[in-house]
């Protein structure tokens, strides 16, 4: 799908005085407004979108997806913006979320005449064999949980899972500085502060800083090289 039109539609028809009703509960209708009503109506944001084409385009820009090519999102989300964005390109989408209600949402609504893998699990719960024929790792949603390095059998991280997937495959991770949201829990001041919440593991190729009202986002993109 072209995620220019996608956006374009969508700003045509959610105008900001829309949003505004919707997110704020003293302007009359946005009382009735349920949480994840709201919740879905943000993952299709302005600042969703400018976040998400960037990491979209600078995964773009080095060329490496094809028709063959297997992607899994962690932290999915409804995977509003970027099942969209990689649906037509890749042969297999995965998204991992731990929220029910969203998988749920994107699995049953959003995106149920589409072919995607939706999983409701913690990313740290279990080693999936598809993560051995991944192609790329997204991660949108670093600031919500332990840093990608740990990404490994709890409790405690010895043996990273990194050193089981394909060698040569690619990450693209975001995160941010938006301390003051709740559920935030991994914020980072600064992209090398972001930078050392990689493993070894990780070669970064492209590192990038999105201005935000709330704060600034950080994108990182590279790859896994084994030593
Ligand atoms: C608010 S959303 C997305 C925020 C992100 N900045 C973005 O724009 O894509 C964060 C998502 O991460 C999910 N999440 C947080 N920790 C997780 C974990 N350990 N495993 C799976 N999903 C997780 C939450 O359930 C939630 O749906």
């Amino acid at each position: 799908m072209d995620i220019k039109l996608l956006q374009r539609i969508l700003d045509l028809i959610i105008t900001p005085d829309m949003r505004e009703v919707v997110n704020n509960p003293k302007e009359g209708r946005g009382e009735n407004r349920t949480a994840e009503e709201k919740d879905l109506l943000d993952s299709f944001s302005p600042n969703q979108f400018l976040s998400k084409m960037n990491l979209i385009n600078h995964i773009k820009s080095l060329n490496f997806l094809n028709k063959d090519s297997e992607i899994v999102i962690f932290g999915s989300w409804y995977g509003s913006i970027l099942i969209p964005a990689f649906y037509d390109e890749v042969k297999k989408i995965t998204c991992i979320d731990q929220d029910t209600k969203v998988i749920s949402r994107a699995k049953y609504d959003l995106f149920k005449d589409l072919n995607v893998d939706f999983i409701c699990d913690d990313i740290f719960g279990e080693f999936r064999n598809q993560y051995k024929n991944t192609d790329l790792f997204i991660n949108t949603s670093c600031e919500h949980m332990k840093p990608m390095k740990e990404w490994g059998p709890a409790p405690q991280y010895k043996n990273p899972w990194w050193t089981r997937v394909k060698e040569g495959s690619h990450f693209a991770f975001q995160s941010n500085a938006m301390f003051d949201i709740p559920t935030h829990t991994n914020c980072v001041n600064n992209i090398e502060e972001f930078k050392k919440q990689l493993s070894i593991l990780h070669k970064v190729i492209i590192e990038d800083e999105i201005p935000d009202e709330r704060g600034t986002r950080f994108t990182l993109i590279g790859q896994i090289c084994k030593p």
